[in-house]
């Protein structure tokens, strides 16, 4: 704790007007020439939007439910983190270094994707939450990780969030640029809401999509497995590291649709909902925010 106190907190730049960590900002190019594989399968998210989940996902798939194999090392060792680096991490010299078949986690919008990735037809799942309750995931993450700006009040943050002054830009441009690439390159585009709903079909789904048949025995195995209160209690998947501080919020932290009701001001609500109409009049994407 006073070790994290001591820590400071990490910056955030622009690369062609989108808000990213200086870190990296700084090695744009080596990211932006990064050389994918074929058999490269990539899982992209805006941060909050269920991405470990969906990694821990995918990880038991292919390892057919095979938990010791899952649990052998933590998430972002086994499924590199493309744009990441922190002092002695790196998420392109972790890939670099790995055998294939890879699996690589980006939270960058589509435009920022290395061109390698669309060259090689690789595939891509991507995941998205509804833009209230990621917005408040996101601020609970800020308050808790030393790697992003300290978020300020959560009055401050509800601004600094809608003007998409945040690290990975602005959710509304990062949920509809991938919604419409996927009409020209095979992506694989997940709902948290679903995923909550009714696990086991949206695990399906991803087994489907990466060409897998298990039996329904693994299935709800891996249903089990990637559930929050098992993922919550894995130091594989927890995130517990010197960078954040889980007593000021832990990173598993609540795991369920609405809870934006829960910190949202009346008023604050009726201005969101006004941006959300206006931003949201060119896209056929729909989200649930509530069960
Ligand atoms: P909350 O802060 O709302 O609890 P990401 O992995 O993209 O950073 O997303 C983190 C969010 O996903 C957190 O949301 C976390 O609790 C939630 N999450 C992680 N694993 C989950 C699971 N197995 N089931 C439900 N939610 C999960």
């Amino acid at each position: 704790e006073l070790e994290w106190a001591l820590l400071p907190r990490g910056e955030i730049s622009q690369v062609e007007g989108i808000f990213l960590e200086k870190n990296t900002c700084n090695i744009w190019d080596k990211i932006w020439n990064f050389q994918a594989k074929p058999d490269d399968l990539v899982i992209a998210s805006y941060p909050k939007a269920g991405t470990t989940w969906t990694q821990e996902i995918v990880d038991l798939i292919q390892n057919n439910g095979d938990i010791e194999k899952s649990r052998q090392a933590p998430i972002p060792l086994r499924q590199p983190f493309l744009e990441l680096v922190i002092t002695t991490y790196s998420g392109i010299n972790q890939a670099n270094a790995m055998p294939s078949p890879r699996t690589l986690k980006t939270h960058l919008p589509v435009q920022l994707l290395p061109p390698s990735f669309w060259e090689k037809n690789c595939k891509i799942i991507y995941v998205a939450r509804n833009a209230k309750d990621t917005m408040v995931s996101y601020y609970h993450f800020q308050r808790m990780n030393k790697t992003l700006p300290d978020p300020g009040s959560w009055d401050e943050y509800f601004e600094t969030f809608l003007a998409g002054k945040v690290a990975w830009g602005s959710w509304y441009d990062h949920v509809k640029g991938w919604w419409r690439k996927k009409d020209s390159h095979p992506i694989l585009y997940l709902f948290y809401e679903e995923m909550i709903t009714d696990p086991k079909r949206e695990i399906r789904k991803v087994m489907e999509f990466l060409g897998k048949d298990l039996t329904e025995e693994v299935l709800d195995k891996i249903v089990y497995n990637t559930s929050f209160d098992v993922m919550k209690n894995n130091p594989m998947t927890n995130y517990t590291n010197v960078r954040m501080n889980h007593n000021i919020s832990p990173f598993m932290r609540k795991g369920v649709i609405g809870d934006w009701k829960n910190q949202f001001s009346e008023t604050q609500n009726k201005q969101f909902n006004e941006d959300y109409e206006k931003n949201m009049a060119d896209t056929s994407l729909l989200f649930r925010m509530e069960l």
